[in-house]
């Protein structure tokens, strides 16, 4: 999945001000997501199962009588600030006991399970350890909790937790948004060589395609036009439909077909798992948008053995020519790691080839970062840290080259944008392009929800400006600095 260093959920944030906690409501949860896609929607479903137990959501800390942080362990950074922020938490739990008052503090995520107790022994402020598979006994795991006790609950269920958790209230879908995350496929059997992944989400599950299906009527009743679907190796999803087995790509065709949907994406592919259904279906349903995130980590063969990726770099780019003969326009993503060990310079030079062959919209890019556990953390010949950043740093520079270059193509071509949420100024809202990039349009364009359709006339480095859209266009004077904020 695509991975943000450090997010803070604005689901949550956007909960506590929407809708002020009824008077039923008396204890106050506060979650911070770190991570991927998926730590967020599991925060939804956490914050979903937490109000069956009167937990108001809140988006400041000090409010709170529970804390949960949903953690993330790729890389060494995500999992350190994990403590960062548990000794600032310590900090709240001991002015609130001088007041009289309790706190509670949960460790969900990767973390959590990939750390389990040693948590608690390195940081005594926290309650409650439950990885990702338990979600389900998270309201048991409290009342445990609230009867003094500490619990770790890192099992790999045997029953599923979607079957468990309570499904979303019309109402909390219609405050998160117009576009929703929807899990499908969870865990991975990859094992690549670097990765925590398949060590914390445990091994591939396919969610049932009833149930999706099921939970994509519900998005849809509730106003959401636009659901991304989500897996540690998304297109690895296979199922049964109507007695035969399916794949994503037919999976896809059935989503198409409900009613109020008007879009579908799906991340993160495996290049492996790129099966050719999957690759029809971009070429026949329109409403799968032309934007594809398919990380390929390097452009050297000889390194992607060593990551255990199985595939070579020239299948890579032969399968990107065979999607974008299926989808002529589609936007390319990808995530890369430099200063795996063992990588020369010319290993690093054929990934800088297979970026310049690919020309990527957009990519993400990472230093090698060594994970207890995982047996590239084992090999020889890790890379000095000043010969990996000077590599990043190369590799960030083409790929923020080309990134601009595809925005600018943009400019003066029109495109359908759904509109999400209000804009910086009162003239203007904010959509998101076909492919996944803010647009900045004028209010009177449509309202949230609407798919409209734009006339880009401006790119800056994070987001299209369509005509109306333009800081200035409501007759104010230009603020250049503000102006730069925004394109
Ligand atoms: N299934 C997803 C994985 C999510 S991890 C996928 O295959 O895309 C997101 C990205 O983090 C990976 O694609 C990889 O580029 C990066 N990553 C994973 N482990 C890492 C490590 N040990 N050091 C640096 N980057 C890593
Ligand atoms: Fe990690 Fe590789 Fe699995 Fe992606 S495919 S989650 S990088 S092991
Ligand atoms: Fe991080 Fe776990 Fe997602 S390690 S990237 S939160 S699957």
């Amino acid at each position: 999945m695509t991975l943000r260093e450090e997010m803070s959920s604005p689901v949550e944030a956007r909960d506590a001000r929407a809708f002020p906690p009824d008077d039923a409501a008396t204890k106050k949860v506060f979650i911070k997501t770190y991570g991927c896609q998926m730590n967020v929607y599991d925060s939804q479903r956490m914050g979903d199962a937490l109000a069956s137990e009167g937990f108001a959501p809140t988006e400041t800390m000090e409010e709170a009588d529970l804390v949960l942080l949903n953690t993330c362990h790729i890389r060494e950074k995500a999992a350190e600030k994990i403590y960062s922020e548990l000794g600032r938490i310590r900090l709240l739990k001991a002015r609130r006991e001088s007041e009289g008052k309790g706190l509670n503090v949960a460790v969900a995520g990767c973390v959590a399970q990939a750390e389990g107790a040693e948590i608690i022994a390195r940081a005594s402020v926290v309650d409650l350890v439950i990885g990702p598979q338990t979600y389900h006994r998270l309201p048991q795991a409290l009342r445990r909790v609230a009867a003094g006790e500490r619990v770790v609950d890192t099992d790999y269920a045997v029953e599923d937790k979607f079957d468990h958790l309570p499904a979303a209230e019309a109402q909390a879908i219609r405050r998160r948004g117009v576009a929703a995350f929807l899990t499908v496929q969870e865990g991975c059997d990859k094992f690549c060589t670097f990765c925590v992944v398949p060590y914390t989400r445990g091994s591939e599950v396919s969610r049932p395609a009833e149930a999706i299906l099921a939970e994509a009527h519900r998005l849809a009743a509730a106003g959401v036009r636009e659901v991304t679907l989500l897996g540690q190796n998304v297109n690895a999803w296979e199922g049964e439909h109507q007695g035969r087995r399916i794949g994503l790509g037919e999976l896809l065709h059935r989503l198409a077909e409900v009613p109020g949907l008007a879009r579908l994406r799906y991340t993160t592919s495996h290049p492996r798992d790129m099966d050719d259904a999957l690759i029809a279906a971009h070429r026949d349903l329109d409403i799968l948008m032309p934007y594809l995130h398919l990380p390929v980590q390097s452009g050297s063969d000889r390194i992607l053995k060593a990551m255990n990726r199985r595939h070579k770099a020239e299948d890579y780019l032969r399968l990107v020519e065979r999607i974008r003969a299926a989808r002529p326009g589609i936007a390319m993503s990808g995530d890369f790691i430099v200063g795996f060990p063992g990588e020369t310079e010319a290993d690093f030079a054929a990934t800088l080839d297979l970026v310049g062959a690919v020309g990527y919209a957009s990519a993400f890019s990472f230093k090698y970062s060594p994970r207890p556990g995982t047996p590239a953390a084992d090999l020889g010949d890790q890379v000095p840290e000043a010969v990996a950043t000077e590599r990043l740093d190369r590799l960030q520079a083409l790929i923020r080259a080309q990134a601009s270059a595809f925005m600018e193509s943009l400019v003066g071509t029109e495109m359908p944008v759904l509109v999400e949420k209000a804009g910086r100024y009162a003239h203007q809202r904010i959509g998101r392009s076909p492919y996944l990039q803010p647009v900045v349009l004028s209010a009177t364009a449509g309202e949230i929800g609407d798919l409209v359709t734009s006339r880009i006339v401006r790119s800056g480095p994070n987001a299209l400006i369509a005509a109306g859209g333009e800081p200035e266009a409501a007759g104010a004077a230009p603020r250049p600095a503000a102006l730069r904020k925004i394109a």
